[in-house]
């Protein structure tokens, strides 16, 4: 334990328990408040989702994935169910934009899926490529803001085979594409996400090997997440040298970021331990990624197997804005375990259909702790699962609600996404949970999308929000 993480501990004990003035998020307070209202001019009010998760029929490490199981005969994809056609919005994206004209939304936030557009090394699928540049135009002709994604979590099959993200020469094949997206969609797309979430993907993928390629490997793990860093400082370059075109005239023709998870760690009591480890995790999980970012300089320690140190060059300076996806709170306990700890959510505690804490306050604190970034802040997502869509309503106004309260003490949030538009495939937990603003009907042969009662919420706030939504 280092005196670094035990003073960090320290410090985030003391920021969960008394000392500044932090608003109340009593639920009379957060209904009373006029949702939407203490939202800057031109913020970006959308929803968001990734290819994988809502095309339908893509071919990629995941696919392969979902069809296997684990040494032990567990499949990996808990209730059994493969993406497949997932919400077919491949096919059915006008669909989708209507449903986020009923949002009134003015942005959306998706990815585009490597494996379409370069399916083989070299390759460039150009009725994929005119597919995505159409659904950038119609969003753009309704006045909605694309922001797209880079990478989401999924590869293609002839980059996994080579070693994915292990090997160096992912880092190169990314840089291509990542120019060559620019190229297709820069005369529509100003905001751009190089990589979603680098520290789930590491994490999951190669400590707790319950995604693809399913590896428990602390010190792959690392070199990992070091290689996406990398690639998102090595696309950044891409895209501000291939897209110069200003697509909404406000000035800017690329804003770059990269989104990433951030939770809240709580010690789950006030004992030096678990103080201390409360602080090593926030210090590996939500610091590691922007303390690079900001310096120019991965460093990464994992005590007794991991110490990784190096330069970037192109780190530092390579974002715009900085993404947070923003979903709940751990308490952590320290045991003996390969992370030392011990997550989980004590009785009583109000949670999602998956059992993650509801924290709305943890999206307060994270924002106006990344606003010492000096980057404007966008909220890249944040949700829950809802399998009622009954509770759906009061998480988003409370979230909104931190988002506002964030903004009055002064930290720069352009946007916020709720994740997601639509029910989709949730990874390994398949299509159980319900993320969706809007609900799919799976038993349709249709995919039939039916507004839950969060879309009158988000309506509440696009009209305060000075937006326009159909009826
Ligand atoms: C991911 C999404 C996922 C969501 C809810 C985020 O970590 O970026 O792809 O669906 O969490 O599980």
């Amino acid at each position: 334990m280092s005196p670094r993480s035990l003073v960090l501990g320290l410090g985030l004990a003391l920021l969960a328990g008394c000392g500044e003035q932090r608003p109340s998020f009593e639920p009379e307070k957060v209904n009373a408040a006029p949702l939407g209202k203490g939202l800057p001019r031109g913020f970006l009010l959308g929803a968001s989702t990734a290819s994988h998760q809502v095309e339908g029929g893509n071919e990629n490490d995941w696919a392969r994935w979902e069809r296997a199981s684990f040494p032990d005969g567990t499949p990996h994809i808990h209730d059994r169910s493969v993406s497949g056609p997932a919400t077919d919005s491949w096919n059915r994206f006008d669909e989708d934009v209507k449903l986020m004209k009923r949002l009134g939304s003015n942005a959306y936030r998706f990815s585009v899926e490597w494996s379409r557009l370069e399916p083989t090394p070299g390759a460039w699928d150009s009725e994929a490529a005119a597919r995505y540049r159409q659904w950038a135009q119609a969003l753009r002709a309704q006045g909605i803001e694309p922001l797209v994604t880079l990478y989401h979590f999924t590869l293609p099959t002839w980059v996994a085979e080579s070693g994915g993200w292990e090997n160096p020469a992912t880092l190169d094949a990314f840089e291509r594409f990542a120019g060559r997206v620019a190229d297709l969609l820069g005369g529509e797309v100003d905001w751009w996400c190089t990589i979603n979430e680098p520290n789930v993907l590491a994490v999951f993928g190669y400590m707790d090997g319950v995604w693809p390629p399913g590896k428990k490997d602390t010190k792959a793990m690392a070199t990992v997440l070091a290689h996406l860093i990398e690639a998102h400082a090595r696309a950044a370059r891409q895209l501000r040298t291939h897209d110069l075109v200003d697509a909404d005239g406000d000035g800017k023709a690329t804003l770059v970021g990269l989104a990433h998870h951030v939770r809240v760690f709580q010690p789950a009591s006030g004992s030096t331990t678990d103080i201390a480890v409360a602080g090593l995790t926030d210090e590996f999980f939500n610091e590691s990624v922007p303390n690079a970012l900001r310096t120019g300089r991965i460093s990464l320690s994992v005590p007794g197997s991991v110490s990784l140190r190096r330069e970037v060059p192109g780190l530092k300076g390579s974002l715009d804005y900085f993404g947070l996806n923003y979903y709940s709170r751990d308490h952590v306990r320290q045991d003996a375990s390969p992370s030392f700890s011990h997550k989980y959510v004590p009785a009583g505690y109000d949670t999602n259909d998956l059992g993650w804490e509801l924290y709305p306050e943890g999206l307060y604190l994270l924002l106006k702790r990344y606003a010492a970034f000096g980057l404007p802040l966008v909220v890249t997502e944040n949700g829950m699962d809802d399998r009622s869509g009954e509770r759906r309503p009061y998480y988003l106004r409370s979230h909104l609600y931190a988002v506002e309260q964030a903004v009055a003490a002064g930290a720069d949030v352009r946007g916020y996404f709720h994740w997601s538009l639509i029910d989709n495939f949730e990874w390994a937990e398949g299509y159980a949970p319900r993320f969706g603003l809007f609900r799919v009907d799976r038993s349709s042969p249709e995919l039939v999308r039916q507004d839950t009662p969060a879309v009158e919420t988000f309506r509440e706030a696009a009209r305060n929000l000075g937006l326009t939504p159909t009826p």
